[in-house]
Order: structure tokens, then C-alpha cells, then sequence
């Protein structure tokens, strides 16, 4: 079903735990980019002959499979772009210019760098502020990771103008109670973007009945093409914001005073796209729900059940280990410590035994560095990964351990 799992890493058979950075990519998914490249590859939305009519249509197909995918009222909500960090950058650069000094942007104490540095840069321009929703640990409450949304109450004032949740930590794998945020934001006024990356593989997510204004993610991490992202946006506040990039394909006219712009969505797509890696959503998506629905979905639901208990038990019950994001709302992404030994070694080790885990900041400085570390290892799975895998894992890990104590 997806090749790459049975290739080898190190010599070894391939223990792939790095879902939360990438996905590996499903047959259909990898026979589709061959086959467009060869069958329909030519610039879209340009051309009067069939090869690009072709590429078009798989391009705009493609817009279709992710609006039905997260139930966006229309074609017009969804704007592909490289990926979810430009997809925040575009919301940030342009909703921001109409902030003033004071404003508040408030992010969440569990954010990813690119939920957290385009909201400082565009706070920088114009003198606002970003507020961060701290989590248990920042506050000296507890150690779980979760963020204390308690404290949004008493945050939530005129002065502020967005706020960007994130839907699962990519570090803690917990879920944030997104729904209810949002209607509390709404309540006053205040839009709210999601940073869907990881939500978006763990959760069915319906952007309607969530209500956000703003959904972003990206295609490799839901068995996608690299260098493709999704903003989906409330028709209503897109038409509200400025161009973001200026170029073809998002202009009306052109002279050499004055631009008009082309109507949602291509207003936010200047320049080509990568419209080969965009259309391979159609087939990533299927796959996606595939994994989701039915015997399948049911079969990969309990096996997920099994790997939680499994991995939660096995990382308790070492008391070198301690683990960062613990509470039951909770996806299989495990990030640890164990004393004495640095994330990073702990790696090299797994990688010689086949077992690919990251190990770093994960692109959340702030919140690692929150529980007093510098460096974490992580294994994050996917709904293709097995129990085995798991067990695979933990005995490799000790392996590793009894090496570097
Ligand atoms: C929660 C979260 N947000 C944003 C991103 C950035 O995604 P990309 O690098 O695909 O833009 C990631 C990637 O790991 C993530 O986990």
C-alpha cells in the first residue's frame, strides 16, 4: 500500500516513526505524480490545447477533492499554497496590515514556529502585539503540556484582533479544544485562523461546523506531494484582504498604472503553481479516507487504540523517561526525554537500527525549552503504522539506552 515502508534504513527493515514531520506516500499517490508528468504536464489555467486542459483540470479536481475533504462551502475557500507556513504567512502578512499599535495577536504557548514567527513579523510592521495562551508548565501548574485555555477568558479584550489556535500540537500530540474557542472568540468579534498541519491527519475536520475563519495545512503530511499547502478562508474575510504576492495568474488586468485582481481563489495564487504536487491531493485525500472510513478505518482505529496504551505504558513505566504531553485528548505523537542521554545521540542510535525518529526543537523552541529542554526525541505515527512497529521501537530504544548509560 505504501512502498516505501518496506524498504530498508541502515541495512534494516524500515521502522518509520516520522509522520508528524512527513508522510510516506501511498502507490496511488506516487503513480499518479508519474503519470501527470507524463500525460498532462503544461502550465494550467493558460493554454488552448488539451495537454493543459488536462493539467487544469486535474489542478482545479484537486481544489474540489480538498473542499469535499474538509467540507468548505466552495471552491473560492480554497487557496493552494507551498505549504502550511506560507498558507499562515499569507494570513498574517495581509489580515495584519490593518492592525495598529497596541493590537494584540494572541498564539498558543504549544505553537510551531510557523504559527508563531509570521505573527512576529507582522506584529513588528505595525506595532502590534502577540500574547501567547500559556500551557500548564509555562504557568508552573503542571507538567502535561496542555495549554490553559482558562486563561483565555481574562485575554480575550477589545485590543484583540486575531487569534491562531493550533488544532494538534506536533510536539505534545494533544488536541485543542478548537469548537469552543472559536465560538468564545467569536462571541467578541475576534477571528480565528487554526493551524490544521497536524490536525488535519488525526481528526476529521468539517471547517464549517468548527467555524474557524482560517484552516491551513499541508499536502505531504496527509500522503501528499512537498511544497504544497491549503488556506482554506471564510469567503467573506478573504474578499477583506489585500494580494498577498503580485504576478500571473491573479490579475483581471494589467496596465502599467493600475492592477485589477482576479477573483477567489487565484487572487491569492500569483505565479505557477505547483500544479503537478496540488493535483496529487485527489488521490492523497482518498487514501486519507480511506484509512478513515469503513473495516478499514475500524481495523486502523483499534490498532491506533492498541499503540496508544502500548507506547504510553511502555515510556510510564521507565523512570529515566520523561515524556512532554500527557492528558487524554491525545494522538500518537510521543516526545521524550530520558535523563542522561542527549535526544539527538539516542537517534543516530535508532537510525543504525532501522527506526527513523526526530530528534531536536521539532520547530517549537519555545515550548521544549518550557520544560526545561533543549533537545527532544520524537516518534509520531500514522494510521498506516502497526502495533509491531511499536514494539519494534521500544525494544530498539532500550537497546540504544543501555548503549549510551
Ligand atoms: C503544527 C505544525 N504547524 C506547522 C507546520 C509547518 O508545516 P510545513 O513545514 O509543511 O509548512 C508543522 C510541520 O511540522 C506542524 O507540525
Amino acid at each position: 500500500m505504501v512502498p516505501a515502508l518496506s524498504g530498508k534504513m541502515s541495512g534494516e527493515a524500515l521502522v518509520y516513526l516520522d509522520n508528524a514531520a512527513t508522510s510516506q506516500k501511498p502507490r496511488q499517490v506516487l503513480d499518479f505524480l508519474g503519470d501527470a508528468m507524463v500525460q498532462s504536464n503544461a502550465n494550467v489555467h493558460r493554454s488552448m490545447y488539451e495537454l493543459s486542459d488536462r493539467s487544469t483540470s486535474l489542478y482545479e479536481n484537486a481544489r474540489e477533492a480538498v473542499r469535499s475533504f474538509i467540507n468548505a462551502p466552495g471552491r473560492e475557500n480554497i487557496i493552494f499554497t507551498s505549504g502550511t507556513t506560507s498558507s499562515i504567512n499569507l494570513v498574517a502578512d495581509t489580515f495584519c496590515r490593518r492592525l495598529a499599535p497596541g493590537d494584540e495577536i494572541l498564539i498558543e504557548g504549544d505553537s510551531h514556529h510557523s504559527n508563531i514567527v509570521p505573527w512576529q513579523l507582522a506584529a513588528e510592521r505595525n506595532g502590534a502585539v502577540v500574547k501567547v495562551i500559556p500551557t500548564d508548565v509555562m504557568l508552573g501548574i503542571g507538567r502535561s503540556g496542555r495549554v490553559v485555555f482558562e486563561e483565555l477568558e481574562s485575554m480575550l479584550t477589545d485590543r484583540v484582533k486575531i487569534l491562531a489556535l493550533t488544532h494538534i500540537s506536533n510536539i505534545t500530540g494533544l488536541v485543542n479544544p478548537v469548537g469552543e474557542t472559536i465560538a468564545k472568540a467569536h462571541a467578541r468579534g475576534i477571528p480565528v485562523l487554526v493551524d490544521g498541519a497536524q490536525g488535519i491527519v488525526h481528526q476529521k475536520v468539517d471547517v464549517q461546523e468548527m467555524d474557524c475563519d482560517f484552516y491551513a495545512f499541508s499536502a505531504h503530511k496527509i500522503y501528499g506531494a512537498t511544497g504544497v499547502g491549503i488556506l482554506y478562508g471564510k469567503t467573506q474575510i478573504l474578499e477583506t484582504l489585500p494580494p498577498y504576492m503580485g504576478g500571473g495568474d491573479m490579475v483581471e488586468t494589467v496596465t502599467y498604472g493600475k492592477t485589477t485582481y482576479a477573483p477567489l481563489p487565484l487572487r491569492f495564487e500569483a505565479g505557477t503553481p505547483n500544479f503537478t504536487g496540488a493535483a496529487s491531493l485527489t488521490p492523497a485525500l482518498e487514501f486519507a479516507e480511506f484509512l478513515r472510513s469503513g473495516q478499514t478505518g475500524k481495523v486502523l482505529k483499534e490498532e491506533e487504540c492498541r499503540i496508544m496504551s502500548y507506547m504510553a505504558e511502555a515510556l510510564a513505566s521507565d523512570p529515566d523517561v520523561e515524556v512532554y504531553g500527557t492528558g487524554v485528548n491525545k494522538t500518537p505523537i510521543f516526545t521524550f526525554n530520558i535523563k542522561g542521554i542527549n535526544a539527538g545521540d539516542l537517534a543516530q542510535l535508532l537510525d543504525k537500527m532501522g527506526v527513523a525518529v526526530r530528534s531536536g526543537l521539532m520547530c517549537a523552541e519555545p515550548l521544549i525549552n518550557s520544560f526545561g529542554a533543549n533537545s527532544v526525541l520524537r516518534a509520531s505515527f500514522a494510521p498506516y503504522n502497526t502495533l509491531d512497529e511499536a514494539q519494534t521501537f521500544i525494544k530498539c530504544l532500550h537497546r540504544a539506552k543501555n548503549m549510551l548509560l
